[in-house]
């Protein structure tokens, strides 16, 4: 077995919800984080403070954080544009902010309404900012396999944006396969490049969307790279507004049935996490897109 720990990194409180055209009531989002506390999950992106023009399904970020139940040792991020966006963090209380940029130039413009080197402008006082603050900083990169607007990425894009990050400061990166069409022919050159851009003591995580199914091969192959902190979202929720295509992230059930079962240990309770992801799937009518849960129901005999 593979010996060291892994950090789950749930996202469905934000990426899985963000896509959803029905607005979701602030009762049932702040349900889904305390539920999510409860199953053991150490990192929760609970909410994004973003502009409600953009994304309206993010407004009210700042009730959610307000109604959930803090566990001292669990992380609850929310996604950080601008300065706008660190000041609600701020008054928060978090933690952790996320801020996000892109590796294609269209999805940047299309994403956040700016260039790439605009965006190491905007996001640059906001690292400083936090910094001082004692707020610690992720930074997501967005398409670092595949655009959709502009197709293959290359891996260099990737390293440079990865370079920029930790230049300001970043320790912890993670890698967006945005639209999900990574397979590990493609992520493991990407990793090869960026690691050697970044050096050892970055932390990269894998985020990967399951568009084409091939999110539990990427973080395989991502495991045997080293990487050792993915993020995965419950019931497979999740997509972008501005990635049309976009499917799920990797259901975090699959993905702790997938390691628990490779040896490596994370404290979640799987059967809590299937309750969880039937619930909201049913409170937001979606289909689940947890294998492992279709599964584990289809088996479970009621008491
Ligand atoms: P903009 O239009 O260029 O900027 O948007 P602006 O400064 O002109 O602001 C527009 C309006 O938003 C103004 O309101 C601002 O006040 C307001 P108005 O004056 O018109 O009434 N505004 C804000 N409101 C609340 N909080 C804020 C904030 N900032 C401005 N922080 C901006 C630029 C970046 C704000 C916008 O493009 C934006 O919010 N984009 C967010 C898009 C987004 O959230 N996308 C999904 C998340 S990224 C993702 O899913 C990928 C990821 O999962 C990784 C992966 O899978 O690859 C992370
Ligand atoms: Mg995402």
């Amino acid at each position: 077995m593979m010996s060291d720990r892994i950090t789950l990194v749930e996202v469905g409180p934000r990426d899985g919800l963000q896509n959803e055209p029905k607005p979701v009531s602030t009762a049932i989002k702040v349900e889904l984080v305390d539920r999510l506390t409860d199953a053991g999950l150490p990192v929760i992106e609970a909410g994004a403070f973003v502009s409600p023009k953009w994304v309206p399904q993010m407004a009210g970020s700042d009730e959610v954080f307000a109604g959930i139940t803090r566990d001292p040792s669990v992380d609850y991020p929310a996604l950080v544009p601008n300065l706008r966006g660190l000041e609600a963090a701020q008054r928060a209380n978090l933690k952790t902010i996320a801020i996000f940029l892109s590796a294609s130039e269209t999805f940047s413009q299309r994403n956040i309404n700016c260039s790439i080197a605009k965006s190491y402008e905007r996001v640059q006082p906001v690292v400083a900012a936090a910094q001082e603050a004692g707020i610690a900083v992720r930074a997501y990169i967005s398409c670092v396999i595949g655009c959709p607007y502009e197709g293959a990425i290359p891996t260099k894009a990737v390293a440079a944006v990865a370079e920029h990050l930790v230049g300001m400061g970043i320790r912890e990166l993670s890698l967006g396969d945005t639209i999900g069409v990574g397979t590990p022919g493609t992520i493991r050159p990407m990793l090869k490049t960026v690691r050697s851009a970044v050096g050892d003591e970055i932390t990269l995580a894998g985020h990967y969307h399951d568009t084409y199914g091939q999110a539990l091969s990427n973080i395989l192959a991502s495991l045997e790279d080293g990487i050792r902190v993915f993020d995965s979202s419950v019931a497979g929720l999740g997509g972008c507004p501005y990635a049309p295509g976009a499917g799920g992230n990797v259901p975090t059930e699959d993905v702790v049935y997938m390691l628990s079962d490779m040896g490596f240990e994370f404290g979640v309770d799987l059967a809590k996490l299937v309750d969880i992801g039937h619930w909201i799937c049913r409170v937001i009518d979606r289909s689940n897109g947890s294998r492992v849960t279709r599964a584990m129901l289809a088996t479970r005999t009621e008491p």
